[in-house]
């Protein structure tokens, strides 16, 4: 049975595509952690087309993590439309359109946050996905920034051009293209996008705690929110968030609770990929769960040359009990 866009954004805690990190373990893990919907890593449409099993195994993913979002890339519509029958095969629940990617490879196809700049190719993008997805009563959302830079800022009447062409929902990271990630997101873009568009608004951009998400909320009216740095290192945000939503409690989680995640987080892995690359490919998710603790950098370098499973667990087994101290975001 399909979801319908309400079911997906109302007050729902998404986790945000993340190139590199929310493939199908860590996606797991975060449902697992109590995030309500969450998003593939984004997939050229191009890679589908002419490159289909490399690309459709990014599409892959466990019934367990409905509702499933899968996040499409590209500048083409006709490209778009092929690649979208492709995908569709995998039985998504949503298509999300990725208009925010800053990445050069990205930009240079005129792909990503270049679509702001020619919003005319977004909206039609939008209108011929929404095509095909309306008879099959599978959403559509569109993801984007806040601009181009700092003085083509069009956030508001992209959003509104997103609508008319066919989006059910969207998603604003409110960065410019030209800031990457620096600096702050403008949370008011998010406001002022809110106020004007009929269709959900799904808040995205340096949520890190559960006071964030309380003030990206109250400032910014917005539906649904989207984290990802957030819970990079730190999936156990969504376990926080969920306990929070039903008792009005903030509350720390053990190191126990931590580290039962963590050695999940390996034993997916592994089960995805094998020993050989799951150890290879959680380097990059260790030295994010191991980032700010003290003695992390040494435990990274230690792990990034260990090869045995267990060695490493234990190695940051030891890493979370030594920490004494215990900051503000609940991360210690
Ligand atoms: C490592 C990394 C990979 C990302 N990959 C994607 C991606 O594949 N698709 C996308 O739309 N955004 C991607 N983003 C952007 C995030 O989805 C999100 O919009 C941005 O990080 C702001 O939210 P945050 O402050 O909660 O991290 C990526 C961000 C990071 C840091």
């Amino acid at each position: 049975m399909s979801i319908t866009t309400k079911e997906l954004t109302n007050q729902k805690v998404w986790l945000a595509p993340l190139a590199g990190i929310t493939d199908n373990p860590f996606r797991a893990i975060c449902k697992e952690c109590g995030a309500d919907v969450v998003v593939s890593e984004m997939i050229s449409v191009d890679g589908l087309l002419y490159n289909r099993d490399r690309s459709l195994e990014y599409a892959k993913f466990e019934e367990s993590q409905r509702p499933f979002g899968l996040q499409l890339f590209g500048s083409d519509p006709d490209i778009f439309k092929k690649a979208l029958k492709i995908a569709l095969t995998k039985n998504p629940d949503f298509i999300d359109i990725n208009m925010g990617c800053p990445v050069k490879k990205v930009i240079k196809r005129g792909a990503g946050s270049a679509l702001m700049t020619t919003p005319d190719i977004a909206a039609n993008i939008v209108s011929e996905t929404k095509n095909i997805l309306a008879p099959l009563n599978i959403p559509l959302s569109v993801k984007f920034r806040s601009g181009w830079d700092m003085f083509n800022i069009n956030s508001l009447d992209f959003g509104i051009k997103m609508q008319k062409a066919g989006a059910d929902m969207i998603c604003l990271h409110p960065r410019t293209r030209g800031q990457m990630f620096s600096g702050k997101s403008n949370w008011d873009l998010i406001a002022e996008l809110k106020k004007e568009v009929s269709i959900p608004v799904i808040g995205n951009g340096d949520i890190i705690t559960i006071n964030d998400m309380i003030a990206m909320y109250k400032q910014t009216g917005c539906d649904s929110v989207m984290i990802g740095r957030g819970v990079m290192g730190k999936p156990w945000l969504f376990k926080q968030i969920k306990k929070y939503l039903s008792s009005g409690n903030m509350e720390q989680i053990t190191t126990e609770e931590k580290l039962e995640i963590i050695r999940r987080h390996m034993e997916l892995m592994i089960f995805h990929k094998g020993e050989k690359q799951a150890v290879y490919e959680m380097r990059t998710h260790f030295s994010h769960y191991t980032k700010g603790l003290r003695g992390g950098a040494q435990v990274r370098n230690r792990i990034n040359k260990l090869f045995d499973v267990e060695e490493i667990l234990m190695l940051v087994e030891e890493l979370y009990k030594a920490q004494k101290f215990e900051g503000n975001d609940g991360r210690y």
